[in-house]
């Protein structure tokens, strides 16, 4: 699948597929696996590094000299960026959305180990940043450089087809272990992961329901969203083949707003924890934990029925999150 686009080798795959043997007893499931892309290995693992592998390949091939991209403060696409580039001898610009804090934890901390250049926005989110991303663009482009503009999340056709061979990857590996998924669920943000495993799917003839958490935005603008990733890539890979996608996004879980800890979200967390040592993220996974775990509980999941958990990785936001370590 894809194998003459240019790629920049940055994760360590496969990443394991395995049981959650505790977790799934204690609710009721007894065919639960997990995708531990929080493993891929680049600067603490995540989703973001499969993306990056084809975004980085295409900059090359555009002979960029310098990265641009957004997001929040605490962002890891942006960490995976800043370590992506500093592999590739790339030179990073993050464009930051929130208010410089005094001291740097979780992923600030790490993108300025990496060698990152860091601009606040403190009067901006990630959903606005795009115009910032065009002005840096063009001025760096003014002084004779050769910028290439990534979008928040790597949400961009070279990006979601790595999740199309990630869903390849994981076929491969269920059958292995003598099963095949009935049904994956992924934390959902700019909709390029949930794209990619739909692709995925498609272009392999799998029969899987694939459940995007959306932590983000509401189900119909990520649907939207997700959608018009999907006919781009159609559009520009002809590979793919058309066809109508049916793009399940559950946003039940955004509680309140992007990055607002819960109750849910912490006892999510410690259920993956405590009964199978797993570490969830405050912001993307502990969300889709918590779907998992109720949906669970609530029937709507056979107890024999193979499904798998993709963790999409985040933990260093942990560190920004001190309260989760309060009584
Ligand atoms: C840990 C984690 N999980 C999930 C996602 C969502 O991925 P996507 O933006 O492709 O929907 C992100 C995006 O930043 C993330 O950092």
């Amino acid at each position: 699948m894809f194998d003459s686009l240019p790629r920049e080798r940055l994760a360590f795959l496969p990443t394991p597929l395995h049981r959650l043997k505790n977790l799934g007893n204690s609710i009721g499931l007894e065919e639960l696996w997990i995708k531990r892309d929080d493993q891929t290995g680049l600067s603490l693992g995540g989703n973001k590094a499969r993306k990056l592998e084809f975004v980085l390949g295409d900059a090359r091939k555009n002979r960029a000299d310098t990265i641009v991209t957004v997001g929040g403060v605490q962002s890891n696409h942006c960490r995976q960026t800043a370590a992506a580039c500093a592999i590739a001898g790339l030179r990073c610009i993050l464009l930051l959305g929130g208010k410089e804090p005094p001291n740097y934890t979780g992923n600030l901390l790490l993108d300025k180990l990496l060698g990152a250049e860091l601009k606040f926005y403190p009067d901006e989110s990630v959903l606005t940043l795009k115009t910032r991303l065009d002005e840096v663009v063009e001025t760096l482009k003014d002084f004779g450089l050769n910028p290439y503009a990534v979008p928040a999340g790597a949400e961009m056709p070279v990006g979601a087809i790595a999740y199309a061979i990630a869903m390849e990857e994981l076929q491969v590996q269920a059958q292995k272990e003598g099963f095949l998924p009935d049904r994956i669920l992924v934390a959902t943000g700019t909709g390029g992961t949930l794209a990619g495993l739909i692709i995925g799917a498609h272009m392999l003839d799998l029969n899987v329901e694939i459940v995007g958490v959306s932590v983000l935005s509401d189900a119909e603008t990520t649907r939207d969203r997700v959608c018009s990733l999907i006919s781009r890539v159609i559009d520009e890979y002809p590979e793919v083949g058309s066809f109508k996608p049916n793009v399940l996004v559950d946003d039940t879980y955004i509680g309140e707003g992007y990055g607002v800890l819960s109750d849910g979200v912490r006892t999510s967390l410690g259920m993956f924890a405590k009964m199978d040592g797993i570490i969830l993220d405050p912001v993307y996974t502990g969300k889709a934990g918590l779907a998992l775990v109720r949906m669970a509980l609530n029937g709507d999941i056979p107890s024999d029925s193979p499904t798998v958990f993709w963790h999409t990785g985040g933990q260093p936001a942990l560190y920004a999150y001190p309260e989760l370590g309060t009584a």
